[in-house]
């Protein structure tokens, strides 16, 4: 059954939930999402939202900041405009009912929390759920809206682009059911989030498998620095569980980090100690762990308040106690773990792509914010900021397109033989997310890269040739996109050519003003 609608979101975080709201007085609104309509990278943002609301701050200490942790690759009037707009944003979701924490004793003031890289405490925050908490109010108001439809467990599987590179839509698969649909728009936003399953060890949810990166790429839409992966330096360590972040807003409160023999050693790495930015961090950890062998390091926040640790961290403190660990009284292990995807689709300050009718906002997109390294909880922000922007363009865009064609390009996906076949593959999802954890790490070389693009090359020769001759599933649209997305990434980073914010390689280790102060595009006519 096809579904024909005004603007078609694909994606409920809070770049997807951000653009329906402001869209929805003008037209139809049909969101897709994989999973339950909370499942994304922003239900679980922990530290907040970077927001210039003191008056002890200025815009202009928070622009540096940004543009200092994206080593030269940041464009400035993406970043001023992002950062200006911080308080704004936080109104507005004030305005929908997003509660963040106050100070204490009765101050109705924001409380503001510091992190890595930040030359002031900015950080807005519901204590250590911020994420939960803006989804819950973003989903709440979408809930009430007459015009927004929003269908949970639909993927998205391809984009439908148009002989005059217009996007007419997206094929949709529904897991449910078994069905493909055809969801027609006049404008479509991809608001897919990050790609964090393309790798062994990861913060994310397991959405977060690249597919808006992959589907805009085989579309024809040129994607930017991907070699740009953010590791976070602390995800917690416990072998018998899946990545759990331990925020960087634990290490503003004044948690150290350690070696096992109680070595403070970020002193040997920046002047900023713990709170040296997020790329410096991880590798100063990752280096720990090579020469101590050991597999993780300690954050120790036991010296600190235990009532304050408490009531700061809620979240945290639970989670840990599951994993048999009082965090204020014992430290914590915590190791680096692919976090966040610094390059994407590549778009404008309005989240537009080049092609006509197809816009990206949120992690998915590249609009120049980040450069080679994302500053902590700049990424809610620039979400919030792009989709208002893409949601004023694309009203404007409306207007003037024409009504999607009575007749759409057909889902030509010729595979039949079912999913017994599945053992052909079943072991691909594993052996990408080695190959990139091993080889396209947090200190990269020439020769691991090399090994790395051959190894990717032959399998994704084979998901390709299961996909062409399978029926669609869930799984193998996620697996062909991650091994996509894999290819690029692999790509970009081997075409920089030095090291530079996130991208570290042995080979190069110095940054190269001269020949690579540029962005990384790759396009249509990109050989893989
Ligand atoms: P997401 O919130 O990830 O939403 C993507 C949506 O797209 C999901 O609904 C998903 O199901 C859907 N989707 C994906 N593929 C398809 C498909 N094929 N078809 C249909 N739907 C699809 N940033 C900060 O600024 N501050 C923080 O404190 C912070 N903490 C973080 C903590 C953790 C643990 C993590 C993982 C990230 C954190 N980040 C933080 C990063 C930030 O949360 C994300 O960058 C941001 O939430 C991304 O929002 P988004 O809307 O672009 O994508
Ligand atoms: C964190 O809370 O450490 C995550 C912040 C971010 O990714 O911006």
């Amino acid at each position: 059954m096809r579904i024909d609608t005004d603007f078609l979101l694909i994606g409920s975080g809070i770049g997807g939930l951000t653009f329906a709201l402001k869209v929805a007085d003008h037209g139809t609104v049909a969101i897709v999402t994989k999973k339950t309509d909370q499942e994304s990278n922003t239900n679980y943002a922990q530290g907040g939202i970077a927001a210039v609301v003191s008056a002890k701050d200025s815009f202009q200490s928070h622009i540096e900041d940004t543009i200092v942790a994206g080593a030269g690759l940041c464009r400035r009037k993406v970043v001023e405009e992002v950062v200006r707009r911080g308080p704004e944003c936080i109104q507005q979701l004030m305005a929908w009912g997003t509660h963040f924490s106050e100070k204490e004793s009765g101050d109705p003031s924001l409380a503001l929390g510091r992190e890595g890289g930040h030359s002031h405490a900015r950080i807005v925050h519901s204590s250590d759920l911020t994420g939960a908490e803006v989804e819950r109010s973003l989903l709440e108001q979408i809930k009430n809206h007459p015009n927004i439809r929003l269908f949970p467990h639909h993927q998205a599987v391809d984009l439908i682009v148009n002989e005059d590179r217009r996007c007419l839509g997206a094929h949709v698969y529904n897991p449910e059911t078994g069905q493909v649909r055809l969801f027609s728009a006049r404008v479509t936003l991809l608001a897919t989030g990050g790609c964090g399953h393309v790798y062994r060890h990861t913060t994310n949810p397991e959405i977060a498998t690249g597919d808006g990166v992959a589907m805009a790429f085989r579309a024809g839409a040129p994607v930017a620095n991907l070699e740009f992966m953010q590791f976070h330096p602390t995800a917690l360590y416990a072998p018998e569980a899946r990545s759990f972040l331990i925020s960087e807003a634990v290490r503003g409160f004044g948690a150290l980090l350690l070696t096992l023999s109680g070595d403070r050693f970020m002193k040997r790495y920046h002047p900023s100690w713990e709170l040296a930015p997020r790329d410096v961090v991880a590798r100063a950890i990752d280096h720990e762990m090579k020469l101590s062998g050991e597999p993780y390091v300690l954050l120790d926040l036991t010296s600190l308040n235990a009532d304050k640790v408490k009531t700061r961290f809620p979240n945290i403190y639970k989670r840990c106690l599951e994993y048999r660990i009082d965090i204020t009284a014992e430290p914590i292990r915590v190791v680096p773990a692919a976090h966040y995807m610094c390059g994407g689709v590549k778009t404008d300050m309005d989240g537009r792509t080049p092609i006509t009718g197809l816009f990206a906002s949120g992690e998915v997109a590249c609009t120049g914010l980040h450069g080679a390294n994302r500053l902590a909880s700049n990424s809610l922000l620039e979400a919030l900021v792009t989709s208002a922007r893409a949601a004023a363009a694309a009203i404007q865009e409306i207007k003037t397109s024409p009504p999607t064609p009575k007749k759409m390009p057909p889902w030509d996906k010729g595979g039949s033989v079912n999913e017994e076949e599945w053992v052909l593959i079943s072991h691909d999802r594993l052996e990408i997310q080695r190959l990139m954890w091993d080889y396209v790490g947090i200190v990269r070389s020439n020769r691991r890269l090399d090994l790395a693009q051959k190894r990717i090359g032959l399998i994704s020769e084979g998901i390709e040739d299961f996909y062409r001759a399978t029926a669609v599933t869930a799984g193998s649209v996620e697996l062909r996109n991650l091994a996509l997305v894999a290819r690029l990434i692999i790509r970009s980073a081997l075409r920089r050519k030095e090291s530079r914010g996130l991208h570290f390689n042995t080979d190069y280790p110095e940054r190269d003003d001269r020949r690579w102060r540029r962005d990384t595009i790759l396009g249509r006519s990109t050989k893989l």
